[in-house]
C-alpha cells in the first residue's frame, strides 16, 4: 500500500463512527487457519484427501446425510488447532472500543473476533459453539459433541440422528440476525472489507449493499470478482495492512 493510500484510508477511518467490518476466512491466515479457495487453502486439501464430487460438497447437507466422515474429520482437525487472534484481528477490536468499528459481519466460525475482544459479532455463516440432531433437530452444545468429534468418532443423538454443529451448510437457512440485516442494512460511513474472496452469497450481498452506498476498502491477497465497486482496493497481507493503519492512528 503506498504512503498517500494508506493516508487516505487512516483519514477516512478518523472521520467515521460506524464502520462495518465484514470478514473472511482471509483475516484468519496469519493465526494459522486455512482459507477455502486460496492455492493452500481447504478446498484443494479436501480435493486431494477424499473423493468428493467436488470440494464444497464437504459444506453441503445432500452430501452429509450420505457420508458425513469427511465434514467430522476436517472439524476435528478446526476444533485441535490452537490458535489465537491475528493481529488484524485486533486491530479491528481496537477500532471497536474506539468507538469507530459498530459491527462486525464475519463469514468465520473460529471465533477469533470475540476472542480478540470485539463485543459486536454476527456469525453469518453460523457457529460450532451449538449442534443439532439432524433427524429430530434436539439441541446440543459443542460440550456434548466434543469428545466424540475429538475421538475420531460421528457424534450421535438419543434417537440414533448424526448431530450436525450449527454451522451454516449450503442450502441451508441463514441466521435470523443475520437475515435482518441483509434485509435492513444498518448506517454506515465506511466498510471494511477484509480477507474475503466475497464469492458465497447472501454474505457477500450484505458487504456489497453497503459499499454503495459508503466508502469502502478491501483487503484482499487475490483480487475479488467486486474490485471495481469499491473505493480502495489493497492486495497485501491483512497483518501488514493492519499494521500500517494502525500505527497512522496512533501517531495522531
Ligand atoms: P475464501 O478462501 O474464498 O477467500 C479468502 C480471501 O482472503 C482470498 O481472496 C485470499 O486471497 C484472501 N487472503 C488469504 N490470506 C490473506 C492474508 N493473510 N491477507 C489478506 N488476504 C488474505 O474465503 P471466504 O471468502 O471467507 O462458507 O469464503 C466464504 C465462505 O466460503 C466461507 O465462509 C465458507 C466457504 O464455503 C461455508 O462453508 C458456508
Amino acid at each position: 500500500m503506498d504512503t498517500s493510500t494508506a493516508q487516505k484510508i487512516a483519514s477516512l477511518i478518523e472521520a467515521s463512527k460506524k464502520i462495518i467490518v465484514f470478514t473472511g476466512a482471509g483475516i484468519s491466515t496469519n493465526s494459522g487457519i486455512m482459507d477455502f479457495r486460496s492455492e493452500n487453502g481447504l478446498y484443494n486439501f479436501v480435493n486431494e484427501r477424499y473423493e468428493l464430487p467436488y470440494p464444497e460438497a464437504l459444506f453441503e447437507l445432500d452430501y452429509f446425510a450420505k457420508n458425513p466422515t469427511p465434514f467430522f474429520e476436517i472439524a476435528k482437525m478446526m476444533l485441535s488447532q490452537d490458535v489465537r487472534p491475528s493481529l488484524c484481528h485486533e486491530f479491528i477490536a481496537w477500532l471497536e472500543a474506539q468507538q469507530k468499528v459498530s459491527l462486525t459481519v464475519t463469514q468465520n466460525i473460529d471465533m477469533l473476533h470475540q476472542r480478540a475482544g470485539s463485543k459486536r459479532v454476527v456469525e453469518c455463516h453460523g457457529t460450532f459453539q451449538t449442534a443439532r440432531c439432524f433427524s429430530c433437530s434436539s439441541p446440543y452444545s459443542l460440550k456434548d459433541v466434543e469428545a466424540n468429534v475429538m475421538g475420531g468418532e460421528i457424534p450421535r443423538c438419543d434417537c440414533g440422528g448424526v448431530i450436525k454443529p450449527n454451522i451454516v451448510f449450503f442450502g441451508e437457512a441463514m441466521p435470523e440476525t443475520f437475515m435482518k440485516l441483509l434485509f435492513n442494512p444498518p448506517a454506515a460511513d465506511l466498510i471494511l472489507v477484509l480477507g474475503t474472496s466475497l464469492q458465497v452469497q447472501p454474505s457477500s450481498q450484505f458487504a456489497l449493499d453497503i459499499a454503495s452506498r459508503a466508502p469502502s476498502v478491501c483487503v484482499s491477497l487475490a483480487p475479488t470478482p467486486y474490485d471495481r465497486r469499491m473505493t480502495h482496493v489493497i492486495h497485501e497481507d491483512l497483518d501488514e495492512f493492519a499494521a500500517a493503519i494502525w500505527d497512522r492512528l496512533n501517531k495522531h
